[in-house]
């Protein structure tokens, strides 16, 4: 099986700074891959390292076989990237764009010409392939930047926070368009969206302080933390006692406990018992990575 494998990356950045520490996965390169993490967690230092932009201080990866450190002339064949950083040339148009891009990969004009003429259609751009960039709105822009990596026939693609800053209607139809990219090549996307995680990603990584400390499908992630579920109280509910449960206030008032299947099953029963408004569900991936990052959520008994 084709796969994507880290061993012990680690990258310390000249004024001493560890953004990577010994970061150590292996995925299958199909469907899609999201990595999550708070701003300065280190998923652009690791994508980089992937992409073969940036050496790695310690450690190794490969992908498909493929060296990253030995073997990075073949690995770029391979791959393809937008940094998060890209913006389309304003000057240009999306069919210059995506053509001169295949040049640039080796591409012959005919050859380029083909591959950027699909991509567009693919992308749904044709009404736009004539247009400068400049007068583009925000998500078509980013469209373009897609159809050019799309139209390279990498095996695997790389996108780092492609959706960041774009409003609610692109962001979703772009995740429609990374879905079907994502049936026939690999996606490694980073973003710190939890819900475009958990609405595109196959499997999920959640990356913090530079360390990995979870990955795995989703209903992986929900087994491996300490809590499955979410109960959730109305203000000025008076918790139950509680033994083994996290516990967060939001600032509307609502208490929520988070806590094993044991647990729950025993405060349910307990607050149905005295009539007491809640609501439980399996956690979120929101839910897992406030645990896991340790935001919001204070520990037992503090209300
Ligand atoms: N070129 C650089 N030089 C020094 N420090 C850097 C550089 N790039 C990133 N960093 C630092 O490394 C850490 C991880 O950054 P980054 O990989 O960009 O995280 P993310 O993409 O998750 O926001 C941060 O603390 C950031 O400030
Ligand atoms: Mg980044």
């Amino acid at each position: 099986m084709a796969k994507l494998e880290c061993n012990g990356l680690t990258k310390i950045y000249q004024d001493n700074r560890k953004a990577l520490d010994e970061v150590s996965f292996s995925v299958e390169t199909s469907g899609i891959f999201g990595l999550i993490g708070r701003n300065g967690a280190g998923k652009t230092t690791l994508v980089r390292i992937l992409a073969t932009e940036l050496e790695p201080t310690q450690g190794s990866a490969s992908i498909n076989g493929l060296n990253i450190l030995t073997q990075e002339d073949k690995v770029r064949e391979k791959i393809a990237i937008v940094p998060q950083e890209a913006r389309a040339i304003r000057w240009m148009t999306p069919k210059q764009t995506v053509f001169s891009y295949l040049l640039w990969r080796g591409y012959s004009m005919r050859d380029a010409k083909r591959l950027a003429d699909e991509s567009l259609i693919k992308l749904g751009l044709q009404q736009y392939a004539n247009v400068l960039n400049s007068k583009l709105s925000g998500g078509t822009k980013r469209k373009v930047l897609i159809a050019t990596v799309m139209a390279s026939e990498a095996e695997v693609i790389f996108l780092d926070e492609p959706t960041t800053g774009l409003d609610p209607i692109s962001r979703r139809e772009l995740w429609e368009i990374l879905r079907d990219i994502g049936k026939t090549r690999f996606i490694f996307l980073t973003t710190h969206y939890l819900e475009e995680a958990e609405q595109i990603a196959d499997r999920i990584g959640i990356l913090k302080d530079g360390r990995l400390v979870s990955i795995g499908t989703l209903a992986e992630l929900r087994k491996s933390s300490p809590y499955q579920y979410s109960i959730k109280l109305p203000p000025k509910t008076q918790v139950p006692p509680l033994k083994d449960a996290a516990v967060t206030v939001s600032q509307s008032g609502y208490t929520q406990i988070m806590t094993h299947e044991a647990e729950a099953f025993s405060i349910a029963r307990l607050l149905s018992e005295q009539g007491i408004k809640f609501s439980i569900t399996p956690v979120t991936l929101d839910d897992i990575f406030f645990h896991l990052v340790g935001q919001k959520v204070r520990e037992n008994h503090e209300t």
